[in-house]
């Protein structure tokens, strides 16, 4: 089977994409002119332009101006459903999406606008494409824990529809550590915990995420490998790393994708996974991130397989759910 047919066909489940990642210049534009918000950019052509990134903060500056354009919740559900699309041509079986509600309400976007757009989504997307979803509200760690605690006293009415909350933005010079409470709180609550470490920051972040934070998976965590203890840990421990080569790539993490380190952390028993991050900036969707790194690294379909499988074991659904997607995953031959 061709590595793209072969690619498609696994079943697999998305767990690192931030749906805020997923608006596509075009969407934005149509949006910004139905809201009449003003853009920083003249055209489509000139956003794709500006996309050129020298860290993750040069990104986030950019992501969060594109965010502007989102308003009502049709402008949230019209995002999510273009994003499911996708995903479902990807061979995508379930989804977990990120979403940052300070963004948003700092604009003066109500939470439940955000939360009902998504939701309606994830019920559309699992009627239309049979993909199941789970919503995982992002902290922005650049701001203070207290903004932190505010968003999840927000979110307290509407924690039925939120399945786990994760901490993202900007990395350097915001440790774990500066949200040990908040995290503990949400513990309490009974949420699923993630956390972004070791994109940027430094091994000990990751380090600080497992045990102050008590995450369940590490997002990226490729900077693992400078820490052998710590690669020791992930491997004995099998944490989940939701890894996202091509937001890697051009975010400068990696000169190239022939140098990113997903197939020495792979060969070393780490439980690897692969997703896209944010989409619309970074190039491609999950698929084209199997596709891209198995070209550049050299990975077997044995290999993409087990990467496909990682995912499915590491999302949080139950082992009924799970069951026949890992039955398809095994089928799948060669
Ligand atoms: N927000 C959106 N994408 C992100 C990333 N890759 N790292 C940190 N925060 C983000
Ligand atoms: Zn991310």
């Amino acid at each position: 089977m061709e590595l793209d047919t072969f690619v498609r066909a696994l079943p697999k489940a998305e767990l690192h994409l931030h749906i805020e990642g997923t608006l596509e210049p075009e969407l934005m534009f149509r949006l910004a002119a139905r809201n009449g918000v003003a853009l920083p950019w003249k055209s489509v052509e000139d956003t794709r332009a500006a996309y050129d990134f020298s860290d993750l903060q040069s990104f986030l500056d950019l992501y969060y101006a594109g965010a502007a354009a989102l308003i009502h919740e049709q402008d949230f559900h019209e995002l999510a459903m273009a994003y499911f699309e996708r995903a479902h041509a990807d061979g995508v079986v379930h989804a977990e999406l990120f979403f940052d509600p300070q963004t948003h309400t700092a604009r003066g976007v109500a939470f439940d606008t955000v939360l009902a757009g998504l939701e309606r989504a994830c019920a559309d997307a699992l009627r239309r494409y049979g993909i199941s979803s789970r919503l995982i509200m992002c902290f922005l760690r650049h701001l203070s824990e207290d903004d932190g605690f505010a968003a999840l006293q927000q979110a307290m009415p509407h924690l039925a529809r939120i399945h786990g909350v994760g901490l993202d933005s900007s990395e350097k010079g915001h440790p774990p550590s500066k949200f040990a409470r908040l995290f503990a709180r949400c513990r309490e609550l009974g949420l699923h915990l993630v956390a972004h470490a070791g994109e940027e920051g430094p091994p000990a972040y990751i380090v600080e995420a497992l045990d102050l934070l008590k995450v369940e998976r590490i997002d990226h965590g490729v900077r693992a490998a400078e820490d052998p203890a710590l690669m020791a840990r992930l491997a004995r421990e099998q944490v989940p790393l939701t890894v996202c080569p091509l937001s890697n790539v051009r975010l400068c993490v990696f000169p190239t994708l022939a140098q990113h380190n997903l197939k020495s952390l792979l060969d070393a028993g780490l439980k690897v996974t692969i997703n896209s991050d944010d989409p619309a900036y970074f190039g491609g969707y999950v698929a084209q991130n199997y596709i891209d790194t198995a070209t550049a690294l050299g990975l077997t379909k044995a290999e993409l397989k087990q990467i496909a499988r990682n995912s499915l074991e590491a999302a949080f659904v139950d082992t009924a759910t799970r069951a026949p997607w890992v039955g398809r995953l095994e089928a799948l031959s060669d």
